[in-house]
């Protein structure tokens, strides 16, 4: 327990569970109904610019006074001068084709990654938590912020970005599974090196660093919240459990491919976005495959490919959708996010017998 109260204290909640930031999901009515049961609610504000990130913690503010979580990217500008967009745009023509849609649009980043103008905006705002993706802000950003009282949460994919998020500044870490849900954190080596389970990655972790260790990926009920425990986790950072709340904003499709997933049903894919992030498997995603390598750099695939899955969301057509999950989805019980935060973080404590 002394673990858990060592995180519940620098989060500023009572319960070790944090609902994970979602680009699109994650609303302010879910972040809030998680951080009034007493857990850590999230925004997924990565892709906001600094008005629309005040206004969303503003909103958020106006459904809690409890502790919350604002996340960002920390990825490198993407460098479109020598990418040849020419490939990809032949690729997705005959999707583009098949639903009516115009040309391929030029690859773009359709937002930048943490800079100055979010900072300040971050430091005004002060939530409890912030979480970062992709790795942190340079060491003198992260002290700014915890000098401000803010604790600075990152993601792990390795035991290696672990030690270097910690010497970084991080509070705590996140370790980031391959079963996870989304886009995959790995920011140091190679993507493919970041493909380690939630199983042999978060103890791996707990013994490379010495600040908390907060586990995600492939957690979907109390039994993976007790084994991430028993791990020597800290707490645990729930997404695609979240996704089947009624609070989450999700495309009726995709909450009920979300419902009838299997074990089996997700894949991680470059398509959507430029860096491998994990979704339910779908025409998109298997015909795209041998075309993975073709994507622009992250984030300036999502505007090639988004006339695509607006079109497929719009006519609700799972075969061309961003279906996000992780290998859990089957797990997650559709209930009231409160609900939801509170049960399981008791029938993991049962299971532990505390
Ligand atoms: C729909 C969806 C969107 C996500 N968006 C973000 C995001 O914006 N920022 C982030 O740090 N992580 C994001 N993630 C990853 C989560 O932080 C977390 O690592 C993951 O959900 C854990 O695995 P699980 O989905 O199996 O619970 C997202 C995950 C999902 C399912």
């Amino acid at each position: 327990m002394e673990k858990q109260a060592a995180l519940t204290g620098l989060l500023g909640t009572e319960l070790p569970i944090i609902q994970a930031p979602m680009i699109g999901a994650s609303t302010p009515e879910l972040a809030a109904a998680v951080s009034n049961a007493g857990g850590l609610g999230s925004l997924g504000t990565a892709m906001l610019n600094a008005e629309e990130l005040r206004e969303a913690a503003e909103t958020l503010r106006g459904l809690t006074n409890q502790s919350f979580n604002l996340n960002f990217f920390v990825h490198r500008e993407p460098d479109l001068a020598d990418y040849d967009a020419n490939r990809m745009r032949t690729a997705l023509m005959p999707y583009f084709s098949e639903m009516g849609l115009g040309e391929v649009p030029d690859p773009a980043a359709p937002a930048p990654a943490f800079n100055e103008e979010t900072l300040e905006a971050l430091l005004d705002i002060r939530p409890k938590v912030a979480s970062f993706h992709f790795g942190l802000p340079a060491p003198e950003t992260v002290e700014r912020l915890k000098e401000a009282g803010i604790a600075v949460i990152a993601s792990a994919t390795t035991a290696a970005e672990a030690r270097a998020l910690e010497t970084g500044g991080a509070d705590a870490i996140i370790a980031q599974g391959h079963e996870a849900g989304g886009h995959r954190g790995t920011f140091l080596d190679h993507v493919d090196l970041g493909t380690v389970g939630t199983m042999a990655l978060v103890p791996q972790v707990v013994d490379a660093v010495t600040v908390p260790v907060i586990a995600a990926g492939g957690i979907g009920d109390a039994r993976g919240i007790a084994a991430a425990f028993m791990l020597g986790a800290a707490g645990v950072q729930l997404g695609t459990a979240y996704l089947a709340c009624p609070e989450a904003s999700v495309h009726p499709v995709h909450r009920k491919a979300l419902s009838e997933a299997s074990d089996h049903s997700t894949v991680v894919t470059k398509i959507f976005s430029g860096r491998p992030a994990r979704a339910i498997r779908n025409r998109l995603t298997e015909e795209m495959r041998w075309h993975e390598d073709d994507a622009a750099p992250f984030p300036a695939q999502r505007p090639m490919i988004a006339p695509l899955t607006g079109a497929g969301a719009k006519a609700n057509h799972a075969e061309f959708m961003q279906l996000w999950a992780g290998q859990a989805a089957r797990l997650s019980k559709a209930e009231p996010a409160a609900e939801k935060t509170v049960r399981l973080i008791e029938e993991a404590y049962r299971l532990l017998g505390r």
